[in-house]
């Protein structure tokens, strides 16, 4: 029972100051293990920055990033990763060059620290094949496993990023914008893999989006950031509601206009 109930990420006070200014000010959250998280926040609120900090991309100032109480703060992104946090990013990020199915052999061999020997893996490690593919089939790219990535359209390669993330098999999936880009029948697809996904392996999905379709389309809990702090959570009505989260994103508006 107690298992149960312990939150599977959790941040006590994290903190990211560059020079003068606290990005991320004192954030302490909970994600619950097969969840679908959305963080949201005006433009600039530190939603990256925390990211960065709960993916090993950025070193805490201060505060914890506990996984499952273990205190990853600080630790390389590889080891994060192998933790069981897989993240992608608001920019993709595949190689153009390789093969749909290439590009997620890769992420498949750096995984299990077999860097090295990567070259001469590839095309021919059958199991290694198979596996790629399964993955693939999940996101619906089988059909597509062995083009050039580089003439995959816009949508199909954020699709690839979500291979390779789950490549790592991760339990959480931080995902930036997933749908930043897409067309409305994309994001639409988008939302129906991340639920199918969810119910397939119970992953926590830790997103950020600005689409506020996506969010309440998605979300079952909301975080909202402003200026570096944590200023609502809550079921996605409930975060619409709140007078001081319509204050902060009206805020920004009028800042940006005057
Ligand atoms: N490497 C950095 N050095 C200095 N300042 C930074 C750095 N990264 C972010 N910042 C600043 O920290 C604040 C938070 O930025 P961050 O990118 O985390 O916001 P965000 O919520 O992700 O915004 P967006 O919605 O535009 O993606 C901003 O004021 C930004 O200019
Ligand atoms: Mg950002």
């Amino acid at each position: 029972m107690a298992e149960q109930t312990t939150p599977i990420l959790t941040t006590e006070d994290l903190t990211k100051r560059f020079g003068g200014l606290a990005a991320v000010d004192g954030v302490s959250i909970q994600l619950n293990e097969g969840e679908i998280v959305a963080l949201i926040g005006p433009n600039g609120a530190g939603k990256t920055t925390f990211y960065n900090m709960v993916s090993g991309r950025m070193t805490p100032t201060s505060g914890r990033v506990l996984l499952r109480g273990t205190d990853i703060a600080g630790k390389p992104p590889h080891e994060i990763a192998r933790a069981g946090i897989g993240r992608s990013f608001q920019i993709t990020n595949v190689f153009n060059e390789l093969t749909v199915r290439e590009n997620v052999q890769v992420a498949l061999v750096s995984h299990r620290g077999k860097s090295l020997r990567l070259f001469s893996i590839l095309g021919r490690d059958k199991a290694l094949h198979r596996e790629a593919d399964e993955i693939l089939a999940r996101l619906g790219l089988e059909s597509m496993a062995g083009l050039r990535t580089g003439t995959l359209s816009y949508g199909d390669k954020r699709l690839l990023e979500l291979a390779i993330v789950l490549a790592i098999e991760p339990e959480i999936v931080m995902l930036d914008e997933p749908t930043a880009g897409l067309t409305p029948d994309e994001t639409t697809a988008v939302i129906e893999l991340i639920r199918t996904l969810r119910a397939e392996r119970s992953y926590t999905f830790f997103i950020t989006e600005h689409d506020m379709e996506v969010v309440f389309g998605l979300a079952e809990r909301v975080l909202v950031m402003h200026r570096g702090q944590l200023l609502a959570t809550g079921a996605p009505e409930e975060v619409q509601k709140n007078p001081e989260v319509r204050r902060a994103y009206l805020g920004d508006e009028e800042d940006s206009a005057a």
